[in-house]
């Protein structure tokens, strides 16, 4: 039962990564439907918040893979002049939606219901924003998406990425997330690394585009 359990879960995540934006679109839903993500509604005090509000300076956040509205309504308000979540499960953006009408911030923050592997930006950013999401842009696109993304960032904008290291066993490591890191810190100018001492150690890299001497 073990392996045939620990066999889909695998499966399941291949195709929530590298399916069709269709597949993948009705595989969230079905999560965002159940009460299976209901702990991120409450992610107040979380280790990234201090980067984006030190980096949000008052201007517009792209948040990819942005899930029901924790991080758009968990920020603290006068630090950002637009917000916009993108998210390919239509249910976790119908919570986002009616968490920021609730909390006054209908304006401040948009959601767009995409694959963020193909969506295309209007603007440009402040921050871009991968919360808890690179995880489904399959290895070999993490730098042709970023690099994708990088046209939209304001100069002086910043990619901020967090991401778990670990997982709820003690000491285990994730070395498909701690290659994507690696990745990161390779290819791109860091701003700030931190690996936090906390629970499945959550990392948060803020980087740019190399400068081009
Ligand atoms: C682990 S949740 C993180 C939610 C939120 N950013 C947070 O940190 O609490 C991952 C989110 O990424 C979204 N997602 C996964 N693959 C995606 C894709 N290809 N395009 C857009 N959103 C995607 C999921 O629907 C989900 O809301």
């Amino acid at each position: 039962m073990y392996i045939v359990d620990r066999t889909l879960t695998f499966v399941r995540g291949f195709i929530m990564s590298y399916g069709p934006s269709g597949i993948k679109k009705k595989l969230w839903d079905k999560e965002f439907s159940s009460s299976k993500w209901d702990f991120i509604d409450n992610t107040a005090g979380d280790c990234v918040y201090p980067y984006l509000e030190k980096y949000a300076h008052n201007g517009n956040i792209l948040d990819l893979g942005c899930g029901p509205g924790n991080t758009a309504n968990e920020l603290a308000a006068n630090v950002y002049q637009s917000y916009i979540g993108v998210d390919i499960s239509e249910a976790a953006l119908a919570k986002a939606v009616r968490r920021s009408q609730e909390n006054g911030r209908g304006q401040q923050n948009s959601f767009v219901n995409s694959d963020f592997l193909g969506y295309k930006p209007t603007q440009e950013f402040d921050i871009i924003l991968f919360r808890e999401s690179m995880y489904h842009v399959p290895y070999g696109q993490v730098i042709p998406i970023l690099e994708k993304y990088a046209k939209h960032l304001k100069p002086g904008g910043v990619f901020i990425v967090r991401l778990y290291a670990g997982d709820h066993r003690p000491g285990v490591i994730k070395t498909r997330v701690t290659a994507k890191l690696d990745l990161l810190k390779r290819e791109f100018d860091i701003v700030e690394s931190r690996q936090f001492d906390l629970p499945a150690m959550p990392n948060v890299v803020v980087f740019r585009p190399r400068s081009k001497s």
